[in-house]
């Protein structure tokens, strides 16, 4: 059986906030308890609000952070035991900020070059003729390689970090935000190569977006984080077709009604936003649910497995619940 590119097993992460003068510290929760498999080739697409922990969850992916509890597993080797060296020639991030990300006073060509550098036994002439094929294959002219990046547009720096996660050829790339900091024409430019480069090096992706038209153009199967659980996920078509999660429903019917230039979705839930450090009894989601149940505050819904993925809600179809009350709401919830 082929290994799973990404393997998630029941991985919880928490921080410990201090307080202030007057506050005590606060314990988050970023990450609970959450378990899935990106199948090789794929891309999963994760979606959420600020704050629901998809980055927390790139960087357990990433090993760039270790789980407070729970295993992951890229290309069936578990992250937490890997040398830093091998595990970077498995999986590579590209960030938002691409000018965050580049180190300001290096030339571009040595920038896409030092994880091939820091791999050790590359000659240079290697390492050389590796950074212009890559570079060549992201779209920048050899003549970028002597570049800095400020000297650069923000669509060219962002080739640049794809160079640089690509010239060790890893097998995963965890997207966070990838396109979020660029002008439109130039964001579908970028999806474009990150969708070339997939197929050409048989890549799998992470690809974390608050944009759901873009995880709707680019990913194959979609996770929709709550509050540190993935409450619903399923194949890309389905869910965007048939969304059965409440809160999968409020994410997309807020793309018809976006908060003009902020590019983050209004849920339309009202403004009491989540709080990681106080996470609500039962169903975390409960507070904000449109079509809540009296046990949906108490008893916290397990997973029904549905036809193409997940979903975590007492009224899902399949959830073991009151059929007449299920039946009732159900209906409710498909004339909404
Ligand atoms: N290093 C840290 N120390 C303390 N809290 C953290 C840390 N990193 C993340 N958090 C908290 O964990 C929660 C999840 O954060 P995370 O960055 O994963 O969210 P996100 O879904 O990526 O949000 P956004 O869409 O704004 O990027 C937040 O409440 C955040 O404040
Ligand atoms: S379990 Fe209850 S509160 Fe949670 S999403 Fe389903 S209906 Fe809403
Ligand atoms: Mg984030």
């Amino acid at each position: 059986m082929t290994a799973a590119a990404i393997e998630v097993r029941s991985v919880r992460r928490t921080f410990r906030v201090r307080g202030g003068l007057l506050s005590a510290d606060r314990n988050i929760v970023a990450v609970d308890d959450v378990s899935f498999a990106v199948a090789p080739g794929s891309v999963l697409g994760v979606v959420g609000e600020s704050g629901c922990g998809k980055s927390t969850l790139a960087r357990l992916i990433l090993g760039l952070l270790p789980p407070t509890s729970g295993e992951l597993f890229v290309d069936g080797q578990r992250i937490t035991d890997m040398d830093r060296r091998a595990r970077a020639r498995l999986i590579q991030p590209v960030f938002q900020d691409p000018f965050a990300s580049l180190n300001p006073r290096r030339r571009v060509r040595d920038i896409v070059g030092l994880p091939l550098a820091a791999q050790g036994g590359v000659s240079r002439a290697e390492v050389a003729s590796r950074v212009d094929a890559i570079l060549e294959r992201v779209g920048l002219a050899r003549d970028m390689g002597d570049r800095l990046p400020a000297q650069l547009s923000g669509g060219q720096r962002q080739r640049v970090a794809i160079a640089r996660a690509l010239i060790l050829r890893p097998r995963i790339v965890v997207c966070d935000e990838p396109t979020s900091a660029l002008d439109v024409s130039v964001q579908a430019q970028i999806l474009n190569l990150l969708a070339e480069l997939r197929r050409d090096f048989n890549l799998t992706y992470l690809f974390i977006s608050h944009n759901l038209a873009v995880v709707e153009h680019v990913a194959t199967e979609v996770a929709v984080m709550y509050l540190g659980r993935i409450v619903e996920r399923a194949e890309t078509e389905s869910l965007f077709r048939t969304p059965e999660h409440p809160y999968t429903r409020a994410l997309l019917a807020s793309v018809l009604t976006p908060e003009p230039g902020l590019g983050v979705p209004d849920v339309g839930l009202g403004d009491s936003l989540p709080d990681p450090a106080n996470i609500p009894s039962g169903c975390r989601f409960h507070p904000r649910c449109p079509v809540v149940i009296d046990r949906c505050r108490h008893e916290a819904p397990g997973l029904t497995q549905r036809p193409t993925g997940i979903v975590e809600c007492h009224l899902a179809p399949g959830a073991a619940v009151n059929l007449q009350v299920k039946d009732r709401l159900v209906a409710g919830l498909g004339d909404r």
